[in-house]
């Protein structure tokens, strides 16, 4: 059901409450953006997966501040009831609380968006209750950090280390963050941890008892390659297919002279 009013801050966190699942799905365009939005989807996460899936990039880490406020301000411009959450990329808030405070700052001013994110749980916490303190809205992000893949040594591997899962989901709760992404974890260990907190716990890769899910839009509709298939993600749809027939069609008819036809000329 469409969502009938703004998502806010506070009214994300009190869905834990009622148990009302939320949803998010990743957006970086007007167009999707839109359609999402009209959808009813809670939530859009202008995520830095922008590096690969709209760059064409192998890894997120190539993503600029500029680029995250460029695409963020144009998904606000078409949202809504949407939360829009706006990535901090790469190397835009490790450096200090400061370093955050400012970029932050940057996407909040600059693009209309409600609240950022950024990866990390314990080794983040100041820089979370820096942005607290400042009243802009965060969100953490554990288990599988996609920014952290220089020293994993490659996407995707699930992370199973409970105790450290549970540090970093505490430690980014105590720090001031509204919400948490788990990202690869057992479902079991989503769970348990998702019991313990009581800010809302955002899943991709964590199984069903997260209280709300997240994928990347480009990967639920079907239009990134098939070769990436991970056990977590349902292809909600294959764009991918109806585009590239829609091209050769295209192509064909254009070749033959079948279009533009009277149809689609004006006289
Ligand atoms: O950047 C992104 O799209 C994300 C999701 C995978 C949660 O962080």
């Amino acid at each position: 059901m469409a969502t009938q009013r703004p998502m806010t801050v506070p009214r994300f966190m009190a869905a834990k409450e009622t148990g009302r699942k939320l949803t998010m799905l990743t957006a970086y365009d007007f167009t999707m953006a839109e359609v999402f939005d009209e959808a009813g989807v809670d939530s859009l996460l202008v995520g830095d997966t922008m590096g690969m899936v709209v760059q064409g990039h192998n890894s997120t880490l190539p993503v600029t501040l500029d680029q995250m406020i460029y695409h963020a301000e144009i998904v606000c411009r078409a949202v809504k009831n949407a939360l829009v959450i706006v990535d901090l990329p790469f190397m835009t808030y490790q450096v200090s609380p400061q370093q955050a405070l400012e970029n932050a700052g940057r996407i909040i001013k600059e693009t209309g968006a409600g609240a950022v994110k950024l990866e990390g749980g314990a080794n983040q916490s100041k820089t979370i209750q820096a942005l607290a303190d400042a009243e802009l809205p965060v969100m953490a992000h554990v288990g599988m950090k996609p920014q952290s893949i220089r020293k994993m040594g490659g996407h995707g591997r699930i992370q199973r280390d409970f105790d450290a899962i549970r540090t970093d989901a505490l430690a980014a709760q105590e720090a001031g963050a509204f919400s948490i992404v788990f990202e690869l974890i057992p479902a079991g260990v989503a769970a348990e941890l998702t019991a313990e907190l009581t800010i809302p716990t955002i899943g991709i890769g964590a199984g069903p008892h997260c209280d709300g899910q997240v994928l990347v839009a480009h990967d639920m509709l079907g239009l990134t390659s098939p070769d990436f298939s991970p056990k977590f993600l349902k292809r909600y749809a294959d764009l991918r297919s109806i585009a590239s027939e829609a091209a050769r069609a295209y192509v064909e008819e254009v070749q033959s002279g079948a279009f533009p036809d009277e149809a689609h000329s004006h006289q």
